[in-house]
């Protein structure tokens, strides 16, 4: 077994194991992907500060995310499709997520349902809500969700048309995959995924299929797609989604502090700051540019989480010590999932801890509530400074 120490590792096994379509899928952006590779690119551009001879001993990343306990300042993101990574993928993400003491959030996109996560795990998870015409649907998503005992909903927000991302539509993405003879002959060689798959059952977007008017089998669900997503959205209709859910609510997808304020008003009780990974709008910056002016603006009212381009624990470290309370990993774990199934999750959130725990040590804190901007050397203008 090949020795993982980091997460790169990971997405090489990933790559090799998985059928092209799907790696396809989590490995893109929108448009010419300069979003996608900024996200990453970005945190690379920040510098640690090293202190030395200062007792390090003790160190925590123990903290809470939304007033709930967590090992480290990462939750795993709502990823759709989870389950065609890796057999029963939502389940095995979420039981690793569980067992190391950090939330899970499961998208709504999902292949394995809510129920089939809440009957595979003990602890609550996160549910991840997209904003869909059909207020039949969405309530009953959010009853859903609080049957399962979710113990918060994740509204996402920069989704109200699909960002064009050109590999998907060059591979045919679909699940279950179409057969065509180029990905037959593709999956022909991931014998190890296929044989996962013909162990379960679980093929179809378990949340829709049944659950959603004029869904009664899968093929017709791309043409539901299209048109179920609600292109009208505004904040009083996200006002009406508030009400429908009353336990703890998550924004996702803000990048902009006047969207951020607007997100406060709402009531929600934390914002993602988070440009979908960049498959969403390409050209936008990067989510750890976005960070600073957003936590200026609301951070004292409202807890500012962040993702996109997370690939480490020292991208963790700087994300917190810009300000934000709470990190979230999307590809990092696909990877893993991929790779290795629950065991290859386990392994990233391990990278990821490891990285994150001695980074924090070198730079010489001991506490995650005690890293900020002072750890950090931030390039002039890193942040923007934009002409009027
Ligand atoms: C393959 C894939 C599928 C995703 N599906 C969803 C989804 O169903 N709902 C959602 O809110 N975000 C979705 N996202 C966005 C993630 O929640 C998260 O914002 C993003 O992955 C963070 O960037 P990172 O992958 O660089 O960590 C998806 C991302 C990826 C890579």
């Amino acid at each position: 077994m090949a020795v993982i120490t980091e997460i790169e590792d990971l997405r090489r096994i990933y790559k090799r194991r998985v059928p092209k379509m799907f790696f396809d899928y989590t490995e893109s952006g929108s448009w010419t992907e300069q979003t996608f590779r900024e996200n990453t690119s970005d945190f690379d551009k920040i510098y640690l500060r090293q202190r030395v001879a200062i007792d390090m001993e003790g160190r925590s990343t123990k903290t809470q995310m939304i007033g709930q306990d967590v090992s480290m300042p990462v939750a795993l993101a709502p990823v759709g499709l989870t389950g065609m990574q890796h057999f029963d993928g939502e389940i095995k993400a979420a039981k690793a997520a569980e067992k190391f003491g950090v939330p899970y959030s499961l998208s709504t996109m999902s292949i394995c349902s809510i129920e089939d996560v809440a009957a595979n795990t003990s602890k609550p998870f996160w549910m991840q809500v997209y904003t869909l015409k059909d207020d039949d649907f969405m309530q009953r998503l959010f009853d859903r969700a609080k049957d399962a005992k979710c113990s918060a909903a994740i509204i996402t927000v920069d989704l109200q048309l699909l960002g064009q991302r050109h590999k998907d539509l060059k591979n045919g993405l679909s699940a279950p995959p179409k057969l065509t003879p180029a990905s037959v002959a593709n999956m022909m060689t991931k014998v190890q995924w296929g044989l996962g798959m013909l162990q379960t059952k679980r093929r179809f977007f378990g949340n829709i299929v049944g659950h959603a008017k004029g869904v009664k089998d899968p093929s017709s669900l791309s043409s539901w797609t299209a048109q179920a997503f609600d292109q009208s959205l505004n904040w009083d209709r996200i006002r009406e989604f508030r009400k429908m859910w009353d336990g703890p609510l998550i924004i996702k997808g803000i990048m902009d502090p006047r969207d951020a304020k607007e997100a406060l008003n709402v009531g929600a009780d934390a914002i993602v700051v988070s440009n979908h990974g960049g498959r969403q709008l390409d050209g936008a910056l990067s989510s750890i540019r976005a960070l600073e002016p957003i936590v200026d603006a609301v951070g004292d009212k409202i807890e500012v989480h962040i993702d996109s381009g997370i690939r480490s624990g020292q991208d963790v470290l700087k994300a917190m010590a810009m300000g934000a309370k709470g990190t979230y990993i999307g590809r990092a774990y696909v990877y893993g999932l991929g790779a290795k199934g629950q065991e290859g999750v386990t392994d990233a959130l391990n990278v990821i801890h490891k990285e994150l725990d001695m980074s924090m040590g070198l730079c010489g804190r001991t506490d995650i509530h005690d890293v900020d901007k002072d750890i950090l050397m931030i390039p002039k203008g890193f942040s923007g400074d934009w002409a009027e």
